[in-house]
């Protein structure tokens, strides 16, 4: 058993940003823990385009408003004023003074500020095409650094530990409902331990992984989402999964993501047969529409006439030599697909990218349930309504980690926890009637199912027909699912489909609720505004 004042769970840029601001008073234990067995993996850790901030000649208001014209009507505008107000300030004193972080710049040492979707501005910092990697490398590095800050790389979060519900204490189940930290799995040794905490902060990011083509790594498998599902927490807004236009689609390449900046430097959506299209779909922006517009009518286009793909014309548009130093990683992954990206267009397909929903928080990062917060991709401010604008959910990890390290450090210099429950009031693990070894087939195979059924039925077109049928099907796995997990012995992959389950049912569920179309959430079978 761990005992510490701050548990975070999972170590992208929100957790990361969570623990540095923490870390700045010495006498705060914090404690950091990831999935992963190296701490920068984490989708941070693939981010391309950059971080949204304010360009040259941009300003607040044309900024919140460009949020909330992509969110569709569904975002919160107190959210998208925070980020706008608070992000640029904090990009300069956390990313770049505190971390490190050398954002690109031209040949006359100004900042490089690159173009994305339905942005009004060049407004986006980026480092090549690599900046999550340069971001999250700093962050980790900075945190070294400080004594107070434990991180614990190998160790899955399986349930979060709430009063009444693990409370050995009868007369508990009469006072709100309460986060004491975390059961946590070691991969290492293979047993649970209890991680107890006076504060708890849920940084597990996305759940890309549902889906059977994703830009997303293996660990984004909504484990924060399903762990605060259990624990009776709020959710909110889960039905908006955003598709992301562009995906490599060439086999074996994993659905590679192909940055919208390569459509910010002038790159053009193509048909096979080389036609452009998209004028037809959005005449104002055309290439540059909300992504929800652009990966509809991607999908649009594969289906009416039967294409495996589209393709994206780079190489026709900037010369070679920009091409490569822009977009270094894009072209030699590429490259070893066997696409040359400077000589001949990209295949592409849409793929799930991003989780616009999630946990509800407050503009503190607080969840309904005291002394839990989430923050990053697992939660749901409100910011990215039903389509998130581009290169906007780096920041919002960065501000909500500020802002939840801020609340959390002055309630608990504010009002010190009375009690911090100890091992004789919070239960181990019960690893009894645990006989069953886990068997990699039934958790590969009931993953693919779940991922098949969430692409075909819960994705780009929905209708209650296909939604309804995804449900049903999903039942019967959850059912499945929990009884091996209620005798089988516990890895990684076992918590993540037991997550996994859960979290297409909260996403189908949320998708058949909604008959409205908006954003991201297309339902061909109601009549659409
Ligand atoms: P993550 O960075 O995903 O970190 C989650 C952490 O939680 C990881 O450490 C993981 O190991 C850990 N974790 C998960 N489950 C558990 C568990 N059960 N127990 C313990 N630990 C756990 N956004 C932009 O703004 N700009 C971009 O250019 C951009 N490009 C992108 C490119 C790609 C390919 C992808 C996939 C996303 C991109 N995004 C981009 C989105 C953005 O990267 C993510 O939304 C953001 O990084 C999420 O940060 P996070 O800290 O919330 O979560
Ligand atoms: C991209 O580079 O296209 C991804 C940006 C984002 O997801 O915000």
């Amino acid at each position: 058993m761990l005992q510490t004042d701050v548990l975070i769970i999972g170590s992208g840029i929100a957790g990361a940003v969570t623990a540095l601001q923490l870390a700045s008073n010495p006498s705060r234990q914090i404690t950091l823990i990831t999935r992963a067995l190296d701490p920068i993996e984490s989708s941070t850790r693939y981010a391309q385009g950059g971080i949204a901030s304010l360009g040259p000649h941009d300003d607040i208001d044309t900024l919140v408003s460009d949020i909330l014209v992509a969110g569709a009507g569904a975002s919160s505008p107190s959210a998208a004023r925070i980020l706008a107000e608070d992000g640029p300030a904090l990009i300069q004193s956390l990313l770049v003074e505190k971390a490190g972080v050398a954002f690109d710049r031209t040949d006359n040492n100004l900042l490089h500020w690159g173009r994305e979707a339905a942005h009004s501005h060049q407004r986006i910092l980026h480092v090549g095409d690599t900046t999550g990697l340069a971001i999250i490398s700093a962050l980790m590095d900075a945190l070294r650094a400080y004594p107070n800050v434990d991180i614990i790389p190998g160790t899955t979060a399986v349930d979060l530990i709430t009063f009444p519900h693990h409370s050995l204490d009868p007369l508990d189940a009469y006072q709100p409902v309460i986060c004491h930290g975390a059961y946590a799995f070691d991969q290492n040794e293979r047993t649970v331990h209890r991680y107890l905490a006076a504060s708890t902060v849920l940084a597990t990011g996305g759940l890309g992984r549902i889906y059977r083509n994703t830009t997303n790594p293996v660990g984004a498998r909504g484990d924060g989402l399903a762990m605060a599902h259990r624990a009776g927490v709020r959710i909110a807004n889960a039905e908006y999964i955003q598709f992301h236009p562009t995906a490599l689609a060439t086999p074996g390449a994993d659905r590679f993501l192909i940055s919208e900046a390569l459509r910010g430097e002038g790159g053009i959506l193509l048909t096979p047969d080389g036609r452009p299209f998209m004028n037809n779909y959005n005449p104002q922006w055309k290439d540059l529409a909300p992504r929800d517009i652009v990966a509809r009518a991607i999908h649009h286009e594969m289906e009416t006439h039967g294409y495996s793909h589209v393709l994206l014309d780079i190489a026709t548009h900037q010369p070679a030599e920009r091409i490569r130093e822009r977009f270094p990683n894009i072209y030699s992954t590429c490259l070893k697909a066997g696409v040359d990206i400077t000589r001949e267009p990209i295949p592409v397909v849409p793929a799930a990218h991003y989780s616009c929903g999630g946990v509800l928080v407050d503009e503190w990062g607080r969840t309904d349930i005291q002394n839990l917060y989430a923050v990053g991709e697992v939660s749901c401010t409100g910011l990215h309504g039903a389509n998130r604008l581009a290169s906007t959910s780096l920041l919002e990890g960065l501000v909500w980690g500020y802002r939840a390290a801020v609340h959390i450090e002055d309630n608990l210099s504010q009002h010190p926890p009375q009690h911090i429950p100890t091992r004789h009031e919070v239960p181990p693990w019960d690893e009894s009637g645990l006989t069953v070894d886990p068997d990699p087939a039934l958790i590969q195979g009931d993953m693919q199912t779940i991922q098949n059924l969430l692409w075909h039925y819960v994705g780009l077109s929905r209708s209650d027909i296909r939604i309804s049928r995804a449900i049903r099907e999903l039942r019967h796995l959850w059912n499945e699912i929990e009884s091996f997990y209620r005798n089988t012995r516990l890895n990684d992959g076992l918590i993540g489909l037991r997550n996994a389950v859960e979290v297409a049912l909260i996403v189908a569920q949320a998708a058949r609720h909604n008959l409205l179309s908006r954003g991201v959430h297309y339902r061909s079978d109601t009549n659409n505004p």
